[in-house]
């Protein structure tokens, strides 16, 4: 059959879905996740509980990744079972891993690995966590182990993620665990995760020269409500600059700069730690001055009702689904680093019960990821959120981003149509005619410019 128009992609690009342990494995109680559960404040009143039970059964969805031919599978590691008390290792828990690090190189599938999503030990939390610079201590040499265990079978490694939703999730909006509402301590958090990476960084690369490392941001687009405005211009700005700039700049630069200009620390040897920049993009705000939201910067969050929205979640978290902002941060981040290291798109995903809007999202924001690496931004993956339905944080099962149904209680999968056309895509290694005909035929014309080949956007 033929394809008919394509929108290709580069040789070897990596296609892959991307997870988190305390999401998919279930039963894991060591950590302050599971204790912020237990003290009842997730918004569905849901429990974590099997999760999608990848501690005994993960393989059985890289079944699915498999057959969606993706090449490549990001999960992370739950510190907390491998270092349940200070100082004791469980290598069972690290054979687990190994195990199904292996079962992904069986299926030719490149496992990225994260060593820190969202989720701490609970005695690394009575430590004080992230807050004590004291404490990177503990973050390195549970790497260094993990690292001398599968260094055989994984070479690319994302040390953290999103340590700028961590740290103001945690300690400024107080919506994750602590449930802090303190600027002074989510920069503080948001510095020594920085830090933290930089030396887990140094620590792989000596052990392990041929990997790959990186962490990853949260990229959130923030423009103004009213753009004649200035106040809404001004608040925007801040907001962008505080929860996307100055992480990034810190890592280039090792000078954490708050945007008033005031210098709010160093971070030793950070410029060149890093193979590649890991993106997480998702969604954008529109800011609206607000003289009361000091918390907010001054700055209400707005989505405009003519906005295409991902299910909201209880907290309204999930907004507008915006592609061009993919563009965007990509064009961004490789201006800001100086497109000193390639690019990956660590995560990018929509909540849709549903699946009416996922299909069409998916494809809008790939054909945004051809147009930069058509413009010369070196983006080398892209890893949808997620695989199968997983437990969302504060949110619990109240929504659902999954390329595949889960019911938590029977443990049944189900295929969503996005699950099909992200296989044909991944299949392809590329937008075919054909793909966009079948499922989202409206989209023809956008992405197949009249020319035939051009790129419309
Ligand atoms: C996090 C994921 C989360 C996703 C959807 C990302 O910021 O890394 O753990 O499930 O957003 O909210």
């Amino acid at each position: 059959m033929s394809q008919g128009r394509i929108l290709r992609f580069p040789q070897g690009f990596l296609w892959g879905t991307a997870s988190a342990a305390y999401q998919c494995e279930g039963g894991n109680r060591n950590n302050q996740w599971y204790r912020w559960e237990q003290q009842g404040h997730i918004l569905s009143g849901d429990e974590c509980g099997d999760a999608a039970d990848w501690w005994q059964r993960a393989e059985d969805d890289f079944d699915w990744a498999e057959q969606m031919e993706n090449n490549a599978l990001r999960l992370s590691l739950e510190w907390s079972r491998i270092e349940p008390t200070e100082g004791h290792w469980d290598s069972a828990a690290l054979d687990r891993y190994r195990h199904m690090l292996l079962d992904l190189r069986r299926r030719r599938i490149t496992p990225v690995v994260t060593l820190h999503h969202f989720t701490d030990p609970l005695w690394f939390a009575e430590r004080g966590g992230f807050t004590d610079e004291m404490n990177i201590f503990f973050f390195v040499r549970y790497v260094q182990h993990v690292i001398d265990a599968l260094h055989d079978v994984c070479t690319f490694w994302v040390t953290i993620n999103e340590p700028n939703v961590y740290a103001f999730q945690g300690y400024l909006f107080g919506a994750f665990p602590p449930g802090k509402q303190d600027l002074k301590q989510a920069l503080l958090v948001l510095r020594n995760m920085m830090q933290a990476h930089v030396e887990a960084f140094y620590a792989i690369r000596s052990k392990q020269p041929e990997s790959l490392i990186g962490y990853c941001l949260h990229y959130r687009l923030f423009d103004p409500a009213n753009p004649l405005s200035f106040l809404d211009r001004s608040v925007a700005g801040v907001q962008e600059r505080v929860f996307n700039w100055t992480p990034l700049q810190a890592g280039e630069t090792g000078r954490f700069i708050f945007p008033a200009g005031s210098l709010l620390g160093q971070i030793p040897r950070a410029a060149g730690a890093r193979d590649y920049h890991g993106v997480n993009y998702y969604t954008r705000d529109r800011v609206h001055f607000d003289p009361l939201l000091a918390t907010g910067t001054f700055g209400r969050r707005v989505i405009s009702p003519k906005a295409v929205r991902s299910d909201p979640g209880l907290d309204n978290s999930f907004g507008e689904i915006y592609p061009e902002g993919m563009y965007r941060v990509l064009k961004e981040v490789y201006r800001r680093t100086n497109g000193n290291k390639p690019l990956y798109i660590t995560e990018n995903g929509f909540s849709d019960m549903q699946d009416d809007r996922r299909p069409r999202a998916i494809l809008e924001h790939l054909v945004m990821v051809q147009r930069a690496i058509s413009s010369g931004i070196p983006v080398r993956g892209y890893f949808h959120w997620t695989l199968v339905d997983n437990f969302e944080w504060n949110n619990g099962w109240h929504v659902r981003f999954g390329l595949i149904d889960l019911d938590p209680q029977t443990q049944r999968r189900s295929p969503r149509r996005s699950a099909s056309m992200f296989g044909e895509i991944c299949r392809a290694n590329a937008i075919t005619e054909n793909i966009v005909e079948r499922y989202v035929p409206e989209l023809l014309g956008t992405i197949f410019g009249a020319s035939g080949r051009e790129l419309r956007v």
